[in-house]
């Protein structure tokens, strides 16, 4: 039922046979089940326009009343990379040595990381995801809804994107992020979120076994 004057339009469903959603739902656990977060990158191009598919997937995500609070940033030119490898290095330095509690450092021990981070400058491609709690239009305010949720989802579809077109990436935050407004020159309504590299794995690269929690432990049916 319509009750608002605004235009609406018919949505294109496409319905499936229940043995289509039960084969095309198999396939994609699988196909998710294989990604992983990958942390030695090869230098290997990758071409923009599938970099701008992705983007574009990311930017399709629902958000609180459609505001899309959200800059995705791509850097692929080499001394930007550097500068952001060198500030995110600083800060993941002084957080491995200060910042960091003992329980932290031991739950990192699987992953085998530490304060260096050379994927910042051999990955192809580094996507900074910025959040807008509030638009800037013409020196004035507008404030945005569910600002986490809606740039959390995106970073999602983002990431699901990424491997659905035969790449790779890391979920990194170097904490403290606002070294990454100062060097992308970002305006004062947004805010470092997430920074992915993006691009092929490493040959013969490893990642760490871990296991993911079983259905009975994630799923409560009432
Ligand atoms: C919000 C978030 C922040 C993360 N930050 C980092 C990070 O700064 N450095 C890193 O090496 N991994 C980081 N990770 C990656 C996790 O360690 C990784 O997702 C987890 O170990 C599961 O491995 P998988 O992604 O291969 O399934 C982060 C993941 C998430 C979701």
């Amino acid at each position: 039922m319509q009750t608002t004057d605004y235009p609406f339009e018919p949505y294109i469903h496409e319905k499936l046979s229940e043995d289509d959603m039960m084969r095309r739902s198999k396939d994609y656990l699988d196909k998710m089940r294989r990604r992983r977060s990958i942390r030695t990158f090869s230098t290997e191009e990758v071409p923009l326009p599938i970099i701008q598919n992705i983007i574009e997937t990311a930017a399709s995500a629902p958000s609180g009343a459609n505001k899309q609070p959200w800059t995705f940033c791509v850097v692929r030119d080499p001394d930007i990379k550097r500068k952001i490898r060198s500030a995110a290095e600083k800060e993941e330095r002084m957080s491995y040595d200060h910042r960091m509690s003992d329980d932290w450092l031991e739950d990192l021990k699987p992953f085998g990381t530490n304060w260096e981070k050379p994927f910042l400058e051999i990955a192809p491609y580094l996507i900074v995801v910025f959040k807008k709690s509030y638009d800037l239009i013409e020196g004035k305010k507008y404030k945005n809804y569910y600002v986490n949720e809606s740039v959390g989802i995106a970073c999602g579809m983002l990431i699901a994107a990424i491997h659905n077109a035969g790449l790779v990436t890391l979920t990194h935050t170097p904490s403290p992020m606002r070294f990454l407004e100062e060097i992308l020159g970002r305006p004062e309504n947004e805010r470092a979120y997430l920074l992915l590299p993006v691009g092929l794995p490493a040959e013969r690269v490893k990642v760490p076994k871990l296991e993911k929690k079983t259905l009975n432990q994630v799923f409560k049916l009432f």
